[in-house]
Order: structure tokens, then C-alpha cells, then sequence
């Protein structure tokens, strides 16, 4: 499975961490939803791999704590994703494709 492409229209919008959007459904700890419009991680599909964190080459993604995730305890939160330059190279590298950007798709 892979993350929603449709996910700001299949899913609602329910909050707002760190400057990043919340898309339901969020059941905490273990559901999470996906975090991020321009540059989206679908939280429970995340599994701390930290790819993306390596590759992006404007430091888009930091850590956050997950604890009680049954994937991980940490997930990539996309919380520069203004800064993103759409190289698409955390979407190539996530090996659970958790990760989708849109240029057209923005906050
Ligand atoms: Fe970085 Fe992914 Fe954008 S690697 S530049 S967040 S497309
Ligand atoms: Fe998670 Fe994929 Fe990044 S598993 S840490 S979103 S490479």
C-alpha cells in the first residue's frame, strides 16, 4: 500500500503540528494520519526507514516521536516543506512509498 495521492480530497483536514497539516483519520498513538500538503508522509505507513532525511537535498524532513506507532517510533515529518525544490528523491527512496509531492497541491 501506498500513500493517497487524493489524500487532501479523500481525507479531512482535522489540525494543524508543528506548522504541518493533520489528514485524518487520527486514532493516537496508533493511527497518525498524513502530515504535510505540498510534501505529504503518510504517517502509518512510515517506518523510520530515514531515507528521505538523508537524501533531501534542502532538508525538508526532521524526526518526530511516535511512541506506540505499531510501525515506529519515530516518523519523518515534512516540516520544511516550504523549502522543497520537487527533485522527487524522497519519493524514490522511501521503501514503503509513504511520501507523495505535488507541485500543484499547497497549503
Ligand atoms: Fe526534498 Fe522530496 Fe522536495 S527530497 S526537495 S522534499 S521532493
Ligand atoms: Fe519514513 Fe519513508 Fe522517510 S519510511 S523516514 S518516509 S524514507
Amino acid at each position: 500500500m501506498a500513500i493517497d495521492p487524493q489524500f487532501h480530497e479523500s481525507r479531512e483536514r482535522v489540525g494543524e503540528e508543528n506548522g504541518v497539516a493533520v489528514w485524518g483519520p487520527v486514532d493516537e498513538p496508533e493511527q497518525l494520519g498524513i502530515r504535510g500538503t505540498h510534501v505529504a508522509v503518510d504517517y502509518d505507513l512510515c517506518i523510520a526507514d530515514g531515507a528521505c532525511l538523508e537524501d533531501c537535498p534542502v532538508d525538508v524532513f526532521t524526526w518526530v516521536d511516535s511512541p506506540g506507532h505499531p510501525e515506529s517510533e519515530q516518523k519523518a515529518e515534512p516540516t520544511h516543506e516550504a523549502q522543497c525544490i520537487d527533485c522527487m528523491l524522497c519519493v524514490d527512496v522511501c521503501p514503503v512509498d509513504a511520501i507523495d509531492v505535488d507541485a500543484g497541491r499547497t497549503a
